[in-house]
């Protein structure tokens, strides 16, 4: 799948595009953990294993033809929920809408599977993750102590994929 955008806040002339992960991305993907997180950073191993399996999702984002930053997604199967396991941007990336743009389309992919619900964890003083939940409909559902490798706790958030005049009940 690939989607190109050129409506980014900050540079209208950037395209960003959107397409599935590699396995020739794992060497930045890893340079990417090492500088968006201080804990629980994915390995080498996770990443092949999320790359072959088929209950997850990994979705780059190339501004101008570089990874800027990525959205994984697991999938259980026979499940309406999917998990938001990770999103990150590179530092010198944010705050252009890549971010925005990776859970957009990582909640369209759900959507098409037929999930309804995304859940994720987001480490309680992460605010701009946080923010950029809230502002996308995210609504907090609960609390997990020492979540984190590092004995942080997580604040659990979910968000309906549903549309709100295709419910049923
Ligand atoms: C969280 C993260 C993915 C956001 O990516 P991003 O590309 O900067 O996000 P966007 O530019 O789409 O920002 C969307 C909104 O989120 C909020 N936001 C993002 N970064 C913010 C910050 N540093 N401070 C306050 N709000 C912030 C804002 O509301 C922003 O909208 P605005 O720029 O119009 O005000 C990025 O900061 C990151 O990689 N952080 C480190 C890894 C991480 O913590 N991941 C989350 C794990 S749960």
């Amino acid at each position: 799948m690939v989607h190109t955008m050129r409506a980014l806040a900050h540079d209208r002339h950037a395209d960003l595009r959107l397409r599935c992960g590699l396995p020739a991305d794992i060497a930045i993907l890893l340079d990417l953990e090492g500088k968006a997180f201080t804990t629980d950073q994915l390995s080498r191993k996770s990443f092949r294993h999320f790359l072959d399996g088929p209950n997850a999702y990994l979705l780059v984002a190339e501004l101008d033809g570089v990874l800027a930053g990525y959205v994984l997604v697991i999938f259980r199967p026979n499940s309406i929920m999917a998990r938001l396991y990770s999103i990150a941007v590179f530092p010198e990336f944010t705050r252009r809408g890549i971010g925005q743009a990776l859970l957009a389309a990582a909640e369209a992919h759900a959507q098409e599977r037929g999930c309804h619900v995304m859940r994720l964890e987001v480490e309680i003083n992460n605010a701009s993750a946080i923010r950029i939940y809230e502002k996308s409909g995210y609504c907090r559902r609960g609390h997990a102590a020492s979540y984190y490798d590092n004995g942080s706790d997580a604040c659990r958030y979910e968000k309906s994929l549903v549309q709100a005049g295709s419910r049923t009940r």
